[in-house]
C-alpha cells in the first residue's frame, strides 16, 4: 500500500487541472497532504477546482496560464515559488483534442500546429521553466499524461496522436537529460477516461451505456480516479527505479483483439 504521507507538503503542479483528469489528479495529490497549483487557461474552472479542493480542508492554488506560452509558463513556475518555494512534482496534463472522428481535411495546418503547440511544446515548456526550482530542491518527479492514440488512432486525428506520440518520446529523452538532477520522468497512456462529471458548474455526467462498458477488458470505462492513482504511484519512492517509461491505464482496450 502506497504510504500518502510522503506527499504531506510536497509541492505539486498540475497543468489542466480546472477540470477533467487534471481535477482528479488535483484532488488526489491534495488529499495526500501535498500543496497543489493548477495552471489552466480557464479562470472560472481553475478558480472552481481550486475553491473545492480548499473547502475540502486541501491546499491548493489556481494560476490562469497558456502552456503553449513561454511567458506565461515561466510566470506560472514564478508564482508556485513565490507561494510554496519550490516545485517537486509537475504533472504535464494540460491537453486539447478534437471530434473523435474526422476527416485528413478537418485537419488544417493551423489545427495541427495548435494540437502540438498545447500538448507537445506544452509539456516542454513546463519542465523548462519548473526545471531551476526543482533542481535547486534536490530533484523530484515529472508526469506527462499522453494518450493511447500515439498507438492508434480514428481518422482525421493526425495532430492529436503525432503530439501524444511525441509525449512519449519526449519522456524518455527528458529521463535521460534531467536523470543526474535527480528527477525522474514518465508518462501515462490514458485510454476511455469519462471525465463528463468532472466539468465546471454542476455538469450531469454521461449515462453510459453497457456497451460503453463491457468492451473494455475491465468491464468498466475509465474514471479520473484511475489516472490520479497512477500519477501518486510514479511520483512514490515505491517507483523511484521507474523513469523514463510509460504507463498504459486503459482498461485493458490497446491490448484487446478486435477481429469481429
Ligand atoms: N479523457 C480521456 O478519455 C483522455 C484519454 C487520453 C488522454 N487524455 C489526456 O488527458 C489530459 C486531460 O484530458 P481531459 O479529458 O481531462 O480534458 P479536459 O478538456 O476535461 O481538461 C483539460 C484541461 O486543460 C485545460 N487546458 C486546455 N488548453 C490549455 C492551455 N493551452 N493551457 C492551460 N490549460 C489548458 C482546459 O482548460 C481543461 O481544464 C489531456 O492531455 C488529454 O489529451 C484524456
Amino acid at each position: 500500500m502506497l504510504d500518502m504521507s510522503q506527499y504531506k507538503d510536497k509541492t505539486v503542479v498540475v497543468t489542466g487541472g480546472a477540470q477533467g483528469i487534471g481535477r482528479g489528479i488535483a484532488q488526489a495529490f491534495a488529499a495526500a497532504g501535498a500543496r497543489v497549483v493548477i495552471g489552466d487557461i480557464d479562470d472560472e474552472a481553475g478558480r472552481e477546482a481550486a475553491f473545492l479542493i480548499n473547502r475540502n480542508g486541501g491546499k491548493c492554488f489556481f494560476f490562469r496560464m497558456d502552456v503553449s506560452s513561454w511567458p506565461s509558463c515561466k510566470e506560472l513556475a514564478a508564482f508556485v515559488v513565490a507561494e510554496s518555494g519550490t516545485v517537486d512534482i509537475l504533472i504535464n496534463n494540460a491537453g486539447i483534442a478534437h471530434a473523435t472522428e474526422g476527416s485528413i481535411f478537418d485537419e488544417t495546418p493551423d489545427r495541427f500546429d495548435r494540437m502540438l503547440d498545447v500538448n507537445l511544446r506544452g509539456p516542454f515548456l513546463c519542465v523548462h521553466a519548473c526545471l531551476p526550482f526543482m533542481t535547486r530542491s534536490g530533484g523530484g518527479s515529472i508526469v506527462n499524461i499522453a494518450s493511447v492514440r500515439a498507438f492508434m488512432s480514428e481518422p482525421g486525428n493526425e495532430g492529436y496522436s503525432a503530439s501524444k506520440g511525441g509525449v512519449i518520446s519526449l519522456t524518455h529523452a527528458l529521463a535521460i537529460s534531467l536523470a543526474p538532477r535527480h528527477i525522474r520522468v514518465n508518462s501515462i497512456c490514458p485510454g476511455w477516461i469519462d471525465v463528463s462529471g468532472w466539468k465546471k458548474g454542476n455538469p450531469v455526467p454521461d449515462q453510459l451505456n453497457e456497451t460503453d462498458h463491457k468492451q473494455h477488458p475491465a468491464g468498466r470505462v475509465g474514471e479520473p480516479g484511475d489516472i490520479a492513482a497512477a500519477c501518486l504511484y510514479l511520483c512514490s519512492s515505491d517507483a523511484g527505479f521507474v523513469t523514463g517509461t510509460n504507463l498504459t491505464v486503459d482498461g485493458g482496450m490497446l491490448v484487446k483483439m478486435m477481429y469481429e
